[in-house]
């Protein structure tokens, strides 16, 4: 019988031809300016270069950025951020490239963001979220969070009508509980990523 050592095998060859690395960190100085332009295509422009290089620069914040690692060019499909506000984890960004959404990006960025919360110690996160923006409350209510307020006329855009923002909370995350979900989590959003062909590092 042939052993298949992993280098040597022909199935670990074609897995690879699959694949695609991405690498999520904590958004280094040098892509402050790709990180803008993504924000630019997600959001309208929420944070300018000088935004970010004081997010990049706070203690309080864990700011990440999700690149693709397989080509001489990395490209900037993905961001999230949060602030530690004494026991809260305050979440001030998500957002993944809209030609890349809806292949379990989104989640692994929120993912990425309570562990990092969990792991500073928080007990809670929240954040305000447009009360039409479906694909993000869904993606947040997958995750354990609630609704427990709404602040009226909270977005207001030249030229738009205002529009409400749902208050959601995520509770627990100090309970032992939580520290289990998020192995669970990272399994299913593992797998959710492998049939969608990405591979990030570290995860
Ligand atoms: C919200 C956002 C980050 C989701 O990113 P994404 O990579 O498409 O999300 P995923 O593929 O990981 O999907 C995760 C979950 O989100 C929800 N979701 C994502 N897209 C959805 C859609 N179009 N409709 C309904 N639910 C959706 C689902 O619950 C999904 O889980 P499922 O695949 O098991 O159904 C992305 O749509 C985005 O960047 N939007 C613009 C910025 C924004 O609104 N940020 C949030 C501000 S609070």
């Amino acid at each position: 019988m042939i052993q298949c050592t992993v280098e040597g095998c022909p199935s670990f060859f074609h897995f690879l031809s699959f694949v695609n690395f991405l690498v999520l960190q904590p958004l280094p100085a040098e892509q402050i300016a790709a990180a803008v332009a993504l924000d630019q295509r997600c959001l309208g422009g929420l944070w300018t270069e000088n935004g970010y290089q004081r997010e990049v620069d706070s203690p309080n914040s864990d700011l990440l950025g999700l690149v693709t690692a397989d080509s001489t060019e990395p490209q900037m499909i993905g961001l999230a951020c949060l602030w530690a506000i004494l026991e809260e984890a305050h979440i001030t960004l998500l957002a993944v490239d809209p030609a890349y959404r809806g292949q379990g990006l989104g989640q692994a960025l929120l993912w990425a963001l309570l562990r990092a919360a969990a792991g500073r110690g928080l007990e809670w996160a929240t954040l305000e979220v447009r009360l039409s923006n479906q694909a993000a409350i869904a993606l947040y209510q997958k995750f354990g969070f609630e609704r427990v307020g709404q602040r009226r006329g909270y977005y207001q855009n030249q030229g738009e009508p205002a529009e409400d923002a749902l208050i959601l909370w995520r509770k627990g995350l100090r309970r032992p509980e939580f520290q289990a979900s998020l192995t669970q989590w990272q399994q299913q959003i593992q797998q959710q990523l492998r049939r969608s062909g990405w591979q990030i590092e570290p995860f």
